[in-house]
């Protein structure tokens, strides 16, 4: 099999055994169903990094960049080996009131609970009020940019984004079984910027990569010029944008499969 087909399924593998929760309000196994809803990006831009368990598992993007203001958090997050990845100590608001869009960054914020959603005590060293809720969604509602936003159903995220696309996803917590949203100012859709974590679960993830791999493992073994008819019809059969054909072309979206 293709070696860096066989990479990234073993690494898919991996991260399914072995990622836990290690960092309270962390997205522990969530995260591949969070960035299974990320759509193609050249910035990724991560507010409120955490444990960063998205940043250090999602496909790498042209720059990311990671803010905190917690100095710990950064000062670990310097040793993880990610390619391009600019890290800012300081506060998640600062830094989106700052920074100069294009159009090509995907924000992904993810900040301390609202008081109000959450079963037990203090979480974090920097905790969130209401008003700090209302002002980062306030500045995040008028970003020129693709936005995700996670946190707990409560009145003042569905009221603050209302008319966002949402999905409800089930995380497995220390206190145990909890259902959060992410919601985002795009339609969601099947165009990603990684399709290494898709399934939704462990068995669906290994019925798509055996899949996968059986599909290019067929290809593979097929005259260049076949290959190339067979992609050409497949393309030009289903649904795929061109856009979207192009960027497989330049092998930019398939992540590790491509
Ligand atoms: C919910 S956690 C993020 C969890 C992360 N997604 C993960 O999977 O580990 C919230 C983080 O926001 C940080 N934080 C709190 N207030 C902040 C602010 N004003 N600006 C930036 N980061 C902040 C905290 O230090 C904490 O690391």
């Amino acid at each position: 099999m293709n070696r860096r087909l066989n990479s990234a399924l073993d690494f898919i593998v991996k991260n399914d055994d072995e990622q836990s929760m290690s960092y309270a309000g962390g997205k522990g196994r969530l995260w591949q169903d969070i960035v299974s809803l990320m759509p193609p990006h050249e910035v990724y831009i991560e507010t409120h990094l955490g444990g960063g368990s998205i940043m250090r598992n999602k496909r790498e993007s042209a720059l990311s960049i990671g803010i905190d203001i917690d100095h710990r958090v950064i000062s670990k997050a310097c040793g993880w080996n990610i390619k391009n990845l600019e890290l800012y100590n300081i506060d998640a608001f600062e830094f989106l009131s700052k920074y100069n869009f294009t159009g090509k960054e995907l924000v992904y914020s993810d900040p301390p609970y609202l008081a109000s959603t959450k079963k037990n005590r203090k979480y974090y060293r920097f905790e969130y009020s209401d008003e700090d809720h209302q002002r980062l969604l306030s500045l995040l509602l008028k970003l020129k940019c693709r936005v995700m936003i996670s946190g707990y159903s409560s009145p003042l995220y569905e009221r603050a984004l209302d008319g966002w696309d949402v999905k409800e996803l089930v995380n497995v917590t220390h206190g145990g079984l909890r259902r959060e949203n992410i919601w985002a100012n795009f339609p969601f859709s099947a165009d990603l910027h990684d399709y290494t974590s898709i399934g939704g679960s462990f068995r669906e993830r290994e019925r798509i990569r055996r899949k996968t791999a059986r599909w290019v493992n067929k290809l593979a073994q097929l005259p260049a010029v076949e290959r190339r008819a067979v992609l050409a019809a497949l393309i030009q059969s289903s649904d795929i944008e061109p856009d979207f054909a192009n960027r497989l072309v330049r092998g930019r979206s398939l992540g590790a499969l491509a």
